[in-house]
């Protein structure tokens, strides 16, 4: 049965767990054949080509240190070389180290803005170099603390606030060859990353911390891996066609009460 992105091909980074593995399974059950890339988890990579596979796609699994200039470089290679184009980029993997600002070292910076910053902006231009012209989607994976403070979070959120405005400045490079670029701004999705963040983080019980934070969201749960890939196939697909440069917030509405609006309790 033809989907949304039947002939399409999409390269997802950070596709071996969490949103990265929804995002592919999402794009791939609705058509598009799939380069997925990891940095550690083969197996885990593996396990999502299987499925592609399983769901009729063609699917490979690229291991790739996006902190390595080279490494991005060869992931579009294998796009080239396996299916000989590329419809939709999405630039998902992140790694950093939660630490205040007045503790983190310079390569704690160097390498965040790497992953984050440097190969986000080598990525799309292989990626563009890759896409015909008339249809092409770029979607790149930002975080909520590109806009309030998070504990232990500086490094990143500056590195995803960045992210954003070249979101906004490819798309307005890329837009008149038909490339929309947009980006996803979640609040605490439920990965492996949140579950670090919470404990490790924060200090904070797991369980005791989701009962806060679903009883502070309006939409009463805590975001899934599947709610990112929804969001990210609408961007992907004809529909978003005419969205472009912009950022959205994926929180369930947990960013919408001011400060002030806590005051009074
Ligand atoms: N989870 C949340 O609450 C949350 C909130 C806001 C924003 N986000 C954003 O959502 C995106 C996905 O987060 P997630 O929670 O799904 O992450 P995750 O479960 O921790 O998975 C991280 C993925 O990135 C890959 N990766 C790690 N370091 C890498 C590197 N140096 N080069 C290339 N790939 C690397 C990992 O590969 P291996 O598996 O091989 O190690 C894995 O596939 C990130 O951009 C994150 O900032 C997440």
């Amino acid at each position: 049965m033809g989907g949304r992105f039947e002939g399409r091909v999409a390269l997802i980074t950070g596709a071996s767990r969490g949103a990265g593995r929804a995002i592919a399974l999402r794009l791939a059950s609705e058509g598009a054949d799939l380069v997925v890339t990891y940095k550690k988890e083969q197996g885990l990579a593996e396990e999502v080509v299987e499925a592609a596979t399983g769901l009729g796609r063609r699917a490979v699994a690229v291991p790739a240190d996006l902190e390595l200039s080279g490494d991005v470089a060869q992931m579009f290679e294998v796009a080239r070389a396996r299916f000989a184009r590329l419809d939709i980029f999405v630039a998902n993997a992140a790694a950093t180290a939660f630490r205040p600002l007045l503790e983190v070292k310079d390569y704690n910076v160097t390498r965040t803005f790497a992953i984050t910053v440097t190969a986000f902006v080598l990525a799309a231009q292989r990626a563009a170099a890759l896409m015909g012209d008339g249809f092409g989607r770029i979607v790149a994976v930002s975080g909520i603390d590109s806009v309030g403070v998070m504990p232990g979070h500086g490094v990143l959120g500056a590195a995803k606030a960045a992210m954003e405005m070249l979101v906004r400045y490819l798309a307005w490079e890329l837009g008149p060859r038909g490339i929309t670029v947009n980006g996803v701004c979640p609040g605490l999705i439920e990965t492996d990353s949140y579950r670090m963040y919470v404990h490790q983080g924060l200090g904070v019980d797991p369980a005791e911390a989701q009962a806060r934070l679903i009883a502070l969201t309006p939409r009463r749960r805590l975001g899934s891996p599947e709610d990112v890939a929804s969001l990210v196939a609408f961007l992907c697909s004809p529909e978003g066609d005419f969205l472009t440069g912009q950022t959205v917030i994926l929180d369930g509405g947990f960013s919408l009460l001011s400060p002030l609006g806590t005051v009074g309790g």
